[in-house]
């Protein structure tokens, strides 16, 4: 493999940066692990199981948190971004909806997702001037809109919203060089989908039709937008939804 020159290191756009990635096995963490490091950026990307690289981390947990943070101060003394990406969901509408698994779509998608903003916000506030670290918390077009076949994930991915906003306005307030924003992915090809589709095949001309763009989304088009909220180019956003969706939710329902 070529190296490498000192230039072509430091016009990388994530050049020198510690990064956290949850969620990192598969699907869209996976591709922001891999887009981080070819940007230069110092990765550990985790997940619920480890080996393979990969650090062992169930976002849940708050003893895995301390872990994880312990580790990566010892081996850097910083953490420059935090993607909380690990995600699940129910399948599950209303009617059908039981306590356990409300909670446990809650526990990962919000609860994880705060414990990681907690638990980062610590090793983040000491830094050099001029640079600000970054938060990006993943959530969903159903953030915005409802999916009627399930409730909890799209009661969890609106309440992301809500914790980056309320997080984002602390960090600014504190005077802390801390920026926290939502990503909002259209419909992905990852394991998610990728279920559903090899149930009922007929569910990918449906998935691709949901974008007035006609197709799916790579996961590397959702990763491309996550180097740009990493990096400095976003130094002034924070509190603010970043959307990747092929167009679904600007287009009028009748279309
Ligand atoms: N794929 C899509 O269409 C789509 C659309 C909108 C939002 N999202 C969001 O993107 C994120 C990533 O989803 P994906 O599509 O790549 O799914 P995925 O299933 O491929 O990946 C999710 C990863 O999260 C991990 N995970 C689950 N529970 C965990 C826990 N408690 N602790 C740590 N890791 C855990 C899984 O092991 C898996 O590797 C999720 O937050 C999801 O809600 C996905």
């Amino acid at each position: 493999m070529a190296l490498l020159s000192a230039e072509e290191k430091r016009r990388m756009r994530l050049a020198g940066k510690v990064a956290l990635v949850t969620g990192a096995a598969s699907g869209i963490g996976a591709a922001i692990a891999r887009r981080f490091a070819a940007e230069g950026a110092i990765v550990h990307a985790a997940d619920l199981a480890d080996g393979g690289g990969l650090l062992r981390l169930d976002v849940t947990r708050e003893e895995d948190w301390q872990a994880a943070m312990a580790r990566i101060a010892s081996d850097h003394g910083r953490l420059d971004v935090l993607v909380n990406n690990a995600g699940i969901v129910s399948n599950l509408a209303i009617d059908a909806m039981t306590l356990a698994m409300w909670n446990r779509v809650m526990a990962v998608n919000v609860t994880g997702a705060m414990l990681g903003c907690r638990a980062a916000i610590a090793l983040m506030c000491d830094r050099d001037a001029g640079s600000s670290a970054s938060i990006i918390n993943i959530a969903s077009t159903t953030s915005f809109l409802g999916l009627a076949n399930d409730v909890v994930y799209t009661a969890s991915k609106a309440a992301v919203v809500g914790l980056t906003k309320s997080v984002a306005t602390w960090c600014a307030l504190q005077g802390l060089p801390i920026r926290v924003n939502t990503l909002h992915p259209g419909a992905t090809l990852t394991a998610i989908l990728r279920d559903h589709i090899a149930a009922r095949p007929e569910m990918k001309a449906a998935f691709d039709r949901m974008a007035p763009i006609g197709r799916m989304a790579d996961p590397d088009e959702q990763a491309a937008l996550a180097v740009f909220l990493a990096s400095d180019d976003s130094s002034y956003s924070t509190g603010a939804a970043f959307v990747a969706d092929g167009g679904l939710t600007a287009a009028h329902p009748t279309m």
